[in-house]
């Protein structure tokens, strides 16, 4: 793994104007596991996939959770630390440092980190278009994105809908994790039929994850269930409520060993970056179609088709 994410960078690694996939998480409701399928995301992209830069960003400003989950203390730099400084580097955090001022009975993560000031006060400053900056900037120097979102808000102007929305319409993916609750299936159906109808997005780039699948809901429940989410995203398959899995996370360990977590994760990481690494373990074996690039004349990024791209970049053998 690399610890400089900006400077120790080996240009024969990256082609000109290629940029990482970014990989949204929101929820369907809160307390779903959102935020720990993130995390867990991101260090399956870096071991299990072999990725050198796999870059966490917490981007829910109601809460800070990804620093809270890791354990990091509030004294690592934040994305509060871009404000006072103007340096978007400073936020990055490489896996060596966090890893150095969390405890020591907690296993080391394998990817870097923007994480969100704890204090609320300091939070609240922090605006969505400085997360889809760091964001930015963070696909320009990784090899994949991973962004945790608190619950998705159906509502077009949300919080959440100013960081989704315009990084969806540079090329994002997201996924959205929900369980087979009324509330939660209301909210997921109507946040993504928004973002498809009203916001122009394509379903190619949208995902749903059942998660903390419980043993009360029966088979046929939980297909009709999927049948229903497929009309608006691709199903990824669901993840069932386990005491191991919850006393892993609970602990600050990975679940990603059992069956449970990762053929899921795996699914969705073969889907967005395409790599082979995640072809055995993924439970969907679906590659990516597109992949996004920078728009030269314009200096903003578009995704391509994969058949576009393998007639103009070079490096596509
Ligand atoms: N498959 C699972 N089995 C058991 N417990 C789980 C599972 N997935 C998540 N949990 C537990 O659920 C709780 C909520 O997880 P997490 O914080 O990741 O959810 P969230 O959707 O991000 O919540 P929030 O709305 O607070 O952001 C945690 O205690 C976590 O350990
Ligand atoms: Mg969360």
């Amino acid at each position: 793994m690399s610890d400089d994410l900006f400077a120790d960078h080996d240009p024969r690694r990256r082609v000109a104007g290629r940029l990482a996939p970014v990989l949204l998480f929101a929820g369907g409701a809160g307390g779903l596991g959102n935020t720990s399928l993130a995390i867990c995301t991101a260090q399956l992209a870096a071991t299990l996939g072999k990725m050198d830069r796999v870059v966490l960003i917490d981007a829910d400003l109601t809460r800070s959770d990804v620093a809270t989950i890791l354990r990091a203390p509030a004294s690592l730099p934040t994305t509060a630390t871009v404000a006072i400084t103007g340096a978007i580097d400073r936020a990055f955090l490489a896996p060596g440092t966090l890893n150095a001022h969390r405890p020591a009975h907690v296993p080391d993560v394998s990817f870097h980190a923007v994480l969100l000031p704890s204090d609320p006060s300091i939070r609240s400053d922090i605006t969505p278009h400085q997360i889809t900056q760091i964001v930015e900037a963070a696909q320009k120097a990784a090899d994949l994105v991973v962004v945790n979102l608190g619950p998705a808000d159906p509502r077009p102007g949300s919080l959440v809908n100013q960081i989704v929305l315009p990084l969806l319409r540079q090329g994002a993916w997201l996924s959205l994790t929900t369980e087979p609750s009324p509330t939660s299936l209301a909210n997921t159906e109507q946040s993504l039929q928004f973002l498809t109808d009203a916001a122009g997005i394509t379903r190619d780039r949208l995902s749903v994850v059942v998660s903390r699948l419980s043993d009360a809901v029966k088979p046929d429940q939980a297909a009709a269930f999927t049948k229903r989410l497929s009309k608006v995203a691709h199903p990824m398959g669901s993840i069932e409520e386990n005491t191991k899995v919850g006393a892993d996370l609970r602990s600050g360990s990975f679940p990603l060993r059992g069956r449970y977590v990762s053929p899921v994760l795996a699914g969705l990481l073969l889907r967005v970056t395409g790599r082979p690494e995640f072809e055995e373990t993924a439970a969907v074996k679906d590659a990516p179609r597109s992949e996004v690039v920078i728009d030269e004349e314009n200096d903003v990024p578009v995704a391509v088709t994969r058949a576009t791209k393998s007639r103009r970049m070079p490096w596509k053998k």
